[in-house]
């Protein structure tokens, strides 16, 4: 990867960037050391990481990431979106594994002073951003089994479309009936390196079935449903006149998504009910049959929101809705991309401006 790039590259790049497949030129480092604690954010060109093979963060897994974005709004400013939540996110995941905790306000400078050393790079489409990618790694060298006395914080950063696609296309999703993701009183809700890893097989296995994305049951019962390999999921409820929009509680093996609480907000905020509550796959099947579930969406911090238009559960294959995007779904993307692009007031103090 080069350092610079010339104008009309950049350009194309920003017009088109795909998912993170172009990183911007500059990282943002900070380090932490029993003995002298955390350092100061330092803005450094991109760089392999050179690390010793024994070190504790590649041989035990601590290591924690985040997602993240910065948005640029019609007038050409540039701002993070929830960057403190994110902040503190990342120190709850450090914590469940042991490992240093960043103070939210160092990350948040941290986040902040890459952003303006590649502000450049941020898009200004409509669901585009500048991706962030703080990575959490022990790098301390001991093969002994104990919790490193030094981590290193990198932050990454990428011009991005949505993860699955700028266009929101419904995706197809499958219940995973033969592994489980997370178990209550382990790290479900960690956004930990091994969470991820622990999915991969179940998930590469769905996508050669014809499927995008694994719908993670509870891992005692199998009974309720928790959420994706990669995002959080929504169920919209037709009950009677009305519409009620619900999703799994944050109890421990489900990520505390910071897309998932801003469409809770956002949707109370527009009058709509929203709750979080838990699901069995059974009363999922049965909505979808009858036709009370009218729409199944997923959210996160890379993919935003996405319908959900094809349901495998079991051997049965469940079309949601008529397959494609219902208006609730399309209608909280749009709430929640108006406040991320600045095109609305930002009531609820979720924007900082670099
Ligand atoms: C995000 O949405 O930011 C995530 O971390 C999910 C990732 C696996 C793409």
């Amino acid at each position: 990867m080069s350092d610079s790039r010339d104008a009309p590259e950049l350009e194309a790049i920003l017009k088109d960037p795909g998912f993170c497949r172009h990183s911007t030129p500059h990282t943002a480092v900070v380090d932490w050391d029993a003995e002298t604690g955390w350092s100061e954010p330092r803005i450094e060109s991109w760089t392999d990481l050179a690390m010793n093979p024994a070190t504790l963060g590649l041989h035990y897994g601590q290591a924690v990431f985040e997602g993240l974005k910065a948005f640029r709004a019609a007038d050409g400013s540039v701002h993070l979106f929830r960057p403190e939540d994110h902040g503190r996110r990342l120190a709850r995941s450090a914590a469940r594994l042991a490992m240093a905790e960043m103070p939210p306000a160092l990350f948040v400078r941290a986040c902040a002073e890459l952003v303006a050393a590649d502000r450049a790079w941020v898009p200004g489409g409509h669901g585009q951003s500048l991706y962030l990618r703080p990575l959490l790694i022990a790098t301390e060298a001991d093969l002994g089994l104990r919790p490193s006395r030094r981590y290193r914080c990198v932050i990454l950063a990428y011009p991005a479309d949505p993860c699955f696609g700028a266009d929101f296309r419904p995706l197809s999703v499958t219940t995973a009936t033969e592994t489980v993701r997370a178990v209550r009183g382990g790290t479900g809700e960690s956004k930990c390196a091994g969470n991820y890893a622990a999915g991969l097989l179940t998930r590469t296995e769905a996508q050669a079935a014809g499927y995008d994305e694994v719908l993670w049951l509870d891992g005692i019962g199998r009974s309720r449903i928790e959420e994706l390999s990669t995002m959080n999921l929504f169920l919209v409820w037709r009950d009677g006149d009305g519409v009620r929009v619900t999703t799994p509680p944050c109890d421990g093996t489900i990520v505390r998504g910071l897309t998932r609480d801003s469409l809770l907000t956002l949707a109370r905020d527009r009058g709509i009910a929203a709750a979080e509550e838990h699901t069995t796959i059974d009363a999922v099947r049965d909505g979808l049959r009858s036709g009370r579930l009218a729409e199944v969406f997923a959210c996160g911090t890379a993919g935003v929101v996405v319908p959900v238009g094809r349901l495998g559960i079991g051997a049965e294959d469940l079309t949601v809705g008529d397959g494609g995007e219902g208006p609730m779904t399309a209608a909280l993307r749009g709430s929640l991309l108006d406040v991320q692009h600045g095109r609305v007031p930002d009531a609820h103090g979720w924007l900082r401006p670099v």
